[in-house]
């Protein structure tokens, strides 16, 4: 991915000054400020939630910065929100089988009249849901709403469903804020196992 001098702007404040950086396959790019420094919003620029005022982006050498969001997130791009968005009256485990949902071919009035294909596929889905789950270290409460979950355990919510979608790009705001010492080191050790691996 390729983030070529761009630059943000909200009336006279500029978020965003000319940022310019490469990310490579299988790398891990850290991108660090204070509060307010714009991290932020070049995630949103990046994902397409808001245009960028000047400046191109690039993924896979294909320009993304004048795409919208669902077509940024079909070439392979998820993220989580600093500001968690999971839907809090549902199970952790409902949570995360929406995500995987995107992924079946089954269309909604085979899953209403209960047609095999679609039981079978319901079924998968809800088998990678937990293994996603497990793979977060949520599975011990995957049928509690996930508004219910303490702030670490909606982090890591967050990124099982992000996960779901089976990202090439994963893009993660503020993914440790909240967590304890422990959780961090865990969080460090699924980033270094898992994610590189892939
Ligand atoms: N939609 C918006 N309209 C106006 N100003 C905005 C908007 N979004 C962000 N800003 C401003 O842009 C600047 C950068 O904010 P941003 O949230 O991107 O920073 P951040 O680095 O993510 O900060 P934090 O560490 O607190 O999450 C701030 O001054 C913020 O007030
Ligand atoms: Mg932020």
């Amino acid at each position: 991915m390729e983030v070529q001098g761009v630059t943000r702007r909200f009336g006279g404040l500029i978020a965003v000054d000319d940022v310019n950086f490469t990310v490579s396959e299988h790398e891990i790019f850290g991108l660090i400020g204070p509060n307010g420094a714009g991290k932020t919003t070049l995630f949103n620029l990046i994902t397409g939630l808001i245009p960028v005022s000047s400046g191109q982006i690039f993924y896979r050498g294909q320009k993304i910065s004048n795409l919208s969001p669902y077509q940024i997130a079909g070439k392979g791009m998820a993220r989580t929100f600093q500001n968690l968005r999971l839907f809090k009256d549902l199970s952790a485990l409902e949570n995360v089988a929406i995500a995987l949902d995107i992924h079946n071919s089954t269309n909604l009035l085979s899953g209403i009249l209960g047609l095999p294909g679609a039981r079978r596929e319901e079924e998968r889905t809800y088998g990678e849901a937990r293994d996603l789950l497990a793979l977060v270290g949520l599975k011990d409460i995957e049928n509690k709403k996930a508004g219910s979950f303490a702030y670490g355990d909606q982090r890591r919510l967050e990124i099982a469903r992000a996960l779901a979608l089976r990202p090439q790009v994963l893009l993660l705001d503020e993914p440790a804020a909240g967590l304890n010492p422990t959780e961090k080191v865990t969080l460090g050790q699924l980033g270094a196992s898992h994610l590189c691996n892939e």
